[in-house]
Parts: C-alpha cells; sequence; structure tokens
C-alpha cells in the first residue's frame, strides 16, 4: 500500500498506527534517501510501543536498544548505513538483535537486505520528483503474505 504524506506529522501518525499492530519478534525494515524520515519514522514507532529512553540517532551506534517498562517486548533500532554488506551484520551479531523477541526497526535496510528475517515489514519513503513541496513524501508498506494481522490497519 502507499500512503501519501504531507507533513512529519502525517508521517508519525502513520507510524503509530502501525507501531500499535505490532508484536514481539516483528521487523521493520525502513528504505530512503538522506532525509527521507526513516528516523522521524522510527521515532514515533519507539514512542508508540512506550519504550523507555531518549530517542537518539543510532547513526554512530549502529544499534540502540530501549527496554519496555512494563515487561513489553524491547526495541532495537538499527542504522544499517555504515555497513559495508551483509558479512558485517552477521560478524556484529546483528541478526541475533533483528531476529530476537523484541521489535527491530532497521534504517537503509538495503545495505542488509539479504540478511532480514522472512517476517519483515518493508517501508519505503521517497520525496516525489513532481513536487516542490519539501514536506511531501510516499510511503510505500509491504506486509509479509500471510498477515491477516495487518489487513484492517486505518492510516
Ligand atoms: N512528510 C514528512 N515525513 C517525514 N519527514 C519529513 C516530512 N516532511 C519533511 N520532513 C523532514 O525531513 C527530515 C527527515 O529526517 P530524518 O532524519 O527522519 O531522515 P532519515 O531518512 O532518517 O535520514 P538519514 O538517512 O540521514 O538518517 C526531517 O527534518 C523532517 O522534519
Ligand atoms: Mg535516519
Amino acid at each position: 500500500m502507499i500512503i501519501q504524506s504531507r507533513h512529519p506529522s502525517e508521517t508519525r501518525h502513520l507510524a503509530a498506527v502501525l507501531a500499535r499492530a505490532l508484536r514481539a519478534g516483528d521487523c521493520l525494515a525502513l528504505y530512503g534517501d538522506l532525509g527521507a524520515g526513516k528516523t522521524v519514522f522510527a521515532a514515533a514507532v519507539k514512542e508508540a510501543l512506550g519504550v523507555l529512553g531518549e530517542m537518539q540517532s543510532p547513526t554512530f551506534t549502529i544499534l540502540r536498544s530501549y527496554v519496555h517498562p512494563a515487561g513489553g517486548p524491547p526495541f532495537h533500532h538499527i542504522d544499517a548505513y555504515r555497513l559495508s554488506d551483509e558479512t558485517e551484520w552477521y560478524d556484529l551479531g546483528l541478526d541475533e538483535v533483528a531476529g530476537d523477541d523484541g521489535i527491530a526497526l532497521i534504517e537503509w535496510a538495503d545495505r542488509i537486505e539479504k540478511a532480514l528475517p522472512p517476517n519483515t515489514i518493508r517501508i519505503r519513503i521517497d520525496r516525489p520528483d513532481d513536487s516542490d513541496d519539501e514536506n511531501r513524501r510516499s510511503v510505500r508498506i509491504t506486509f509479509p503474505e500471510g498477515e491477516p494481522r495487518f489487513a484492517d490497519l486505518k492510516f
């Protein structure tokens, strides 16, 4: 499905709607150029999940994990921008993090595409070429097959 966002707040809204349907073990893969809005989306997922801690850009840390105060799934925010390929992903043990019973979100997932778990939800954020509105984005969400859980989501 493709959803048009006209403002960061709309991107945050749709991220929150999706986040409320997530459960332990889910993995979100984010795609899009520099400044597309991946971290805006990630921050809204984090808020909606209710995990603890200030959101920080994981750009220099690659991974930041947030604990849920009431024993819910932890949230793993990964930025794969600096990873050259899947080998580094496995060497750092990030497959175990993304595949555990937390909720994982990976920015720049194209870097490690082949290592993504089969149940990955893919989200591509693009600036349309034909708009001079800086706040416009198209958000394409692709759910894994056989997941009726997401069929009725109203963004
Ligand atoms: N509709 C929109 N949705 C999301 N962000 C938007 C939108 N319109 C404008 N923006 C702005 O675009 C920027 C997106 O920045 P963000 O850090 O989320 O990008 P990113 O995809 O994570 O980039 P990077 O790859 O550098 O980490 C923010 O400054 C945000 O305010
Ligand atoms: Mg980012």
